[in-house]
């Protein structure tokens, strides 16, 4: 495995990091805890460090099950979570105020049986709270010893802006890190957001780096699918599965095979090569996790990298809202 900094702060995590929202059990293709105990041992084993959850997935399960498969290793992983989604109808039962962040810090590090996150992240920007109030929350909380690193994910590129040069200016904790849609398929944080973290030196961090299992092989084009993702992740059809995707699958396919790695091992290979610190991959099998890892070792050459993005064409914005 190999290990860098997260952006300019000095923790070092594993270029995969494991997404940990497929466990749980809001959705029939996400695991329970027996299931999610050997693929996180066979992480453990390969080196990953890194584990991303949210307070959010399965109304909390998530955070209970990443917490309960990794309570004795405390020192030797970097425990990443998320606040901003409803977590009930009331008023304040939802988004980036001190109210919000300061309840459900509480309850994450409860469900994660841990007294610190080590990367505290906003799920999305909150039209409805100034920023100033959020960052200073989340600046108290990294002096309380709760938090230890924050970091954001999808938002546009100048509403990160404005979150970097208030914390500049007010003297407060800066994001260190960038959660966006980011993969062979979805490409549109190429123009705006990506630079603006290379030039910042924050750690990119892309979510759904196989397009939800779009990038799997399993899906063919003008083929419907009984894959239990494609059936319970609308989501899944919904963002993916056009004519220009299946373009730039079908060419991903090609370049796979004559490197004989699979399509997920290129998918992921590609984004390290753009990059990115580590993509947040999903696994539901344990061989996903060897999959993954092997990804890191792979090298693509300047034709392959232009090969693979020749077909895409732009698409409509997926995943701030
Ligand atoms: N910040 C945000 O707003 C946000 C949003 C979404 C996700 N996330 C984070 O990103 C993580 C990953 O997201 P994701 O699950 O949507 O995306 P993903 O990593 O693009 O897709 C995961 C799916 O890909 C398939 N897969 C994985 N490895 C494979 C392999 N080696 N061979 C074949 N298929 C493979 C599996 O499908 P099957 O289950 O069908 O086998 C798996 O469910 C989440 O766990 C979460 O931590 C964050």
């Amino acid at each position: 495995m190999q290990y860098v900094r997260l952006g300019k702060a000095g923790v070092k995590v594993s270029r995969i990091c494991l997404g940990c929202m497929s466990f749980g059990n809001q959705k029939a293709w996400m695991v329970e805890i027996e299931k999610a105990r050997p693929i996180i041992s066979r992480a453990l084993e390969l080196g990953i460090n890194f584990f991303d959850t949210a307070n959010g997935y399965s109304n909390g399960r998530s955070e209970e099950i990443t917490g309960e498969l990794l309570k004795g290793l405390r020192d030797d992983v970097v425990i990443a979570t998320k606040v901003y989604f409803p977590t009930g109808e009331k008023p304040n039962q939802h988004g980036l105020s001190r109210v919000h962040i300061l309840q459900q810090v509480e309850e994450s590090l409860s469900r994660l049986q841990t007294d610190r996150i080590d990367l505290y992240q906003i799920h999305r920007w909150d039209y409805e709270t100034p920023i100033e109030e959020t960052l200073r929350t989340l600046d108290d909380l990294v002096h309380q010893g709760k938090v230890r690193y924050i970091g954001a994910s999808s938002m546009w590129a100048w509403q990160f802006a404005k979150a970097l040069s208030t914390s500049d200016r007010l003297g407060l904790e800066r994001f260190v890190s960038m959660q966006n849609h980011y993969n062979l398929c979805y490409r549109e944080e190429e123009r705006e957001m990506n630079p603006l973290c290379r030039e910042e030196g924050v750690a990119l961090l892309p979510w759904s780096p196989l397009a939800k299992g779009f990038l799997s092989g399993k899906y063919k084009r003008g083929r419907t699918s009984d894959a239990v993702r494609f059936r319970s992740d609308e989501l899944l059809s919904e963002r993916f599965f056009k004519p220009e995707d299946f373009n730039v699958l079908e060419r991903a396919e090609e370049v796979a095979k004559e490197k004989g790695v699979s399509l997920a091992q290129l998918a992921i290979s590609w984004l390290l090569h753009k990059g990115v610190t580590a993509p947040i991959v999903g696994v539901t099998k344990v061989e996903h996790v060897d999959e993954a890892v092997g990804a890191v070792d792979l090298k693509l050459s300047e034709a392959d990298m232009a090969r693979l993005e020749e077909p895409y064409m732009p698409h409509r914005v997926l995943g701030h809202a």
